[in-house]
């Protein structure tokens, strides 16, 4: 069933194809694949390629990097990788090399990576311009400039290109703008983390270790097929949930505390970035129940809000209102919403901005802003709406009652012609679904 979710060849060329066109003829389009990441003296992080790279051309490997040349009567799309060789093959097992290049991923043309220190500076020649996503790789920023010199040095400074140009602009427009394939991946790393949640909250009881629970997502994220996260798993206790980042997952989940998950899975390289809080006992303390109600009102209200048309920062402007309206209600806050808004004494209980946009990243790319203005959401975008409440542990200023609470309530938004759809409506979150499921399958339930 997941291999009709796969983005197809002729996919990958049509997105070639719509940044080829949105270049000039004399323009030159350069990406490289990640590079590999040491871990520790010689054994490497599991290789992730990169979005950019990924996402223009379904290639995999490390050590690898895509040309786009407009005209080139050999072949407008080169692809440099590594070439089979039989040692290889036994190290690391079959890669694609040259005749699969072309071949499975629709390059013209195919180059070993070792030869692109020859071949890249003649490429160069006559381009006016240079499209590449400058500053990610340093290394190889530094490379295309000694490209770049080389080549001005061969022809004199007679025809090189005169210009680098941040290539992030038009391509991460679209990415931002997702297909129905993409949307279907989108769904699948959703449901894998639907899954992951739904059985981190079934064996969740009190002694538990944060990361035993974080075992249970990664168990469930696996059994779907999702071995990846997309982003480190936060598993946070009590007052750990108030750590905007806590990434320890080492501490014991305690009896009346509740439980901050924010966890998804990556399946076939889309992310899926969802929360939820809950108690670990199974059970809501009032001030507990109150507060995260709250956060849920305000989350409902921002995600009613998604349309087309509506500009970006709308839902985010409704969750922040209905926050800070609930936390004067229950006097954490004081004055009026005018006074708070301007004095940003909300910013004890929350700072971080309640959503982004997600694909293929976590923190999926696409400006925010359009010429100077917040813009506005159109279908087939994807954002996450991630509103919550933390109260600091040592926070004197309030009844001791709100002590250590950190709530939040994260979901997966896709913008479709006529509203939104939540791609992770099925991952509980009302109050009473929550205190059904937490604990249900626990060691010693029943
Ligand atoms: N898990 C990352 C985020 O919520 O933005
Ligand atoms: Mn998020
Ligand atoms: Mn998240």
């Amino acid at each position: 069933m997941t291999k009709n979710l796969s983005i197809t060849r002729r996919e990958f060329a049509r997105r070639r194809e719509r940044l080829r066109e949105q270049v000039d003829e004399r323009a030159i389009v350069i990406i490289p694949s990640a590079p590999r990441t040491i871990r520790n003296r010689d054994i490497e992080f599991p290789y992730r390629p990169d979005s950019d790279f990924y996402y223009l051309t379904g290639f995999t490997e490390p050590n690898s990097v895509a040309v786009l040349v407009p005209g080139r009567p050999l072949g407008e799309y080169i692809l440099f990788c590594r070439e089979r060789d039989a040692l290889t093959d036994r190290w690391d097992g079959e890669v694609a090399g040259l005749e699969g290049a072309c071949d499975v991923y629709g390059a013209d043309d195919a180059f070993p990576i070792g030869d692109l220190d020859d071949i890249l500076p003649g490429l160069l020649e006559n381009r006016e311009r240079i499209y590449c996503g400058m500053g990610r790789y340093p290394d190889f920023d530094q490379k295309l400039m000694g490209w770049v010199s080389r080549m001005r040095t061969r022809t004199q400074m007679r025809s090189g290109p005169a210009e680098i140009v941040a290539l992030d602009h038009l391509l991460h427009e679209m990415r931002l703008h997702k297909s129905s394939a993409e949307l279907r991946l989108i769904q699948r790393a959703v449901d894998i983390t639907a899954a992951g949640h739904l059985r981190a909250m079934e064996h969740c009881y009190p002694g538990q270790a944060e990361y035993e629970l974080e075992a249970e997502l990664s168990y469930a994220f696996a059994k779907a097929g999702a071995r990846a996260h997309a982003y480190p798993t936060i598993v946070a206790g009590g007052r750990n949930g108030c750590i905007l980042h806590y990434l320890a997952n080492t501490e014991s989940l305690r009896n009346g505390d509740l439980v901050l998950v924010d966890a998804g899975a990556e399946f076939q390289y889309y992310a899926a970035d969802v929360t939820r809080t809950y108690p670990v006992n199974g059970r809501f303390s009032e001030p507990q129940r109150t507060l995260y109600a709250l956060v849920l009102r305000a989350q409902t209200a921002a995600i009613e809000a998604v349309r087309p048309g509506v500009a970006w920062e709308v839902p985010h402007q409704i969750a922040a209102r209905t926050l800070i309206e609930g936390l004067l209600e229950l006097g954490l806050l004081k004055g009026s919403v005018k006074q708070v808004v301007k004095n940003q004494t909300f910013s004890r209980f929350f700072i971080q901005p309640t959503g982004h946009w997600l694909g293929l990243d976590v923190h999926d790319v696409g400006d925010y802003r359009l010429h100077g203005e917040a813009r506005v959401l159109e279908p087939g975008m994807v954002l996450t709406i991630e509103p919550g409440v933390y109260v600091r542990h040592d926070d004197s200023s309030v009844p001791a009652q709100w002590r250590g609470l950190g709530i939040r309530v994260e979901d997966v938004v896709v913008v479709t012609r006529d509203g939104h759809h939540v791609a992770s409506e099925g991952i509980v979150k009302s109050i009473d679904e929550i205190e059904q499921a937490v604990g249900r399958l626990a060691a010693g339930a029943g």
